[in-house]
């Protein structure tokens, strides 16, 4: 019995595109791989520890083995937690709408606690920087207003999916997998016609997953 770990960024939940098309991927999922848990992180309601400049002293106490006291102990282990949770899945799906061209900041927030050195990735000078999240396969859901895709000419303002592949890369990720849903502003019919697209690709993507 393995666990898909499902990390859910929008806030906008029932009228939610990217949360739409990421449904329509679990159920055909759950279908295909009965043995398979799915477990959901909504970023919106998750207790996501802030990582403000306490936390990174506790972080480099503990780290680097000096003094700390007990409230650094229980900050630091709130880090640890998340990334706990994340690690002990076997494949991964996040859905997310572009903010501002990026992220949204609960996501930001969520991969700032989860990228550390010696638990997500590790460096050395031989060797370089290494991921240390292996051998797993993510799917990530993208939804945008506009349209961002080859031939838009509006390709180098997707920094949604540039740092959601460079984020994943660095932590180890190899078996990347993406879902578009472009444009949702404009007329009804094309957003129908993109969520329809979408669709279609994740009820043939989730089985093979
Ligand atoms: C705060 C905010 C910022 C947004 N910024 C952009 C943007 O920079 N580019 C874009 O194409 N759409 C932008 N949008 C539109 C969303 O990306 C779009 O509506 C998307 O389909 C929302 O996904 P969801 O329905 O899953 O929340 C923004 C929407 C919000 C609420």
């Amino acid at each position: 019995m393995g666990q898909l770990l499902y990390i859910e960024a929008s806030p906008r939940k029932k009228r939610s595109t990217s949360i739409e098309v990421a449904h329509t991927f679990l159920e055909a999922y759950r279908q295909s791989h009965p043995n398979m848990t799915v477990e959901t992180i909504d970023l919106w309601q998750k207790n996501i520890p802030e990582f403000n400049g306490d936390v990174i002293d506790s972080k480099y106490a503990i780290m680097h083995k000096q003094s700390h006291t007990e409230a650094q102990r229980k900050a630091w282990h709130a880090v640890e937690e998340i990334i706990h949770e994340f690690k002990q899945a076997d494949c991964y799906l996040f859905s997310l709408p572009m903010w501002n061209f990026g992220i949204p900041y609960k996501l930001k927030q969520y991969i700032d606690v989860l990228v550390q050195p010696s638990y997500t990735f590790k460096y050395s000078p031989e060797t370089g920087y290494q991921g240390l999240v292996v051998g797993k396969p993510v799917t990530v859901i993208y939804s945008r207003g506009g349209a961002y895709g080859s031939g838009t000419g509006s390709e180098s303002l997707d920094l949604q999916k540039t740092y959601m592949e460079t984020i994943l890369k660095f932590i180890g990720f190899t078996d990347i997998h993406s879902i578009f849903i472009e444009p949702t502003m404009g007329p009804p019919e094309v957003k129908e016609q993109a969520m329809k697209k979408a669709k279609e690709e994740a009820l043939k993507m989730a089985p093979q997953f």
